[in-house]
């Protein structure tokens, strides 16, 4: 069975109570069900993960390897415009990724137009909400 991981990075386990005008009303557990009962539907395994640290993420991109993920979607939220590091563990393992915004952060402040993952991902969903991760899971299964 294939199996999928979901990363997300700093600050979205505050989903719900963070700018809700921006991020919506939903909480993370919300997400995660969310997530779950799509990836049940098509029939796939998931592992979910969050964390507030940058190295963590890298860590866990790189576990993905042993683990034979066979697919990754990312938000790694503001590491997103910042972060060579998680650029680097994405070409590294070379496992197929699609970088999933809830936001549109082409729509935002200026600091946000930069995506350094962005060149190791096969697509990404942005400004679709929680419902993005959906799209950007089907993404994943089409390409793989
Ligand atoms: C985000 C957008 C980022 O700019 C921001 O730092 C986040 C969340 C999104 O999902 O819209 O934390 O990745």
């Amino acid at each position: 069975m294939m199996e999928i991981l979901v990363l997300n990075g700093p600050n979205l386990n505050l989903l719900g109570m963070r700018e809700p005008e921006i991020y919506g009303h939903r909480t993370y557990k919300d997400l995660e069900k969310l997530i779950e009962d799509h990836c049940k539907m098509r029939k796939i395994h998931v592992k979910i993960k969050q964390t507030n640290h940058e190295g963590l993420l890298v860590d866990y991109i790189q576990e993905a390897l042993f683990d034979q993920i066979d697919g990754i979607i990312i938000n790694p939220a503001a590491y997103t415009h910042t972060s060579v590091a998680i650029l680097d563990a994405l070409k590294a393992v070379k496992i197929p990724c699609v970088e999933v915004h809830i936001s549109n952060p082409d729509e935002r402040e200026a600091y946000r137009q930069v995506s350094y993952v962005r060149e190791a991902c096969l697509a990404t969903i942005k400004g679709k909400g929680l419902e993005g991760y959906l799209e950007a899971i089907d993404k994943l299964i089409a390409y793989i």
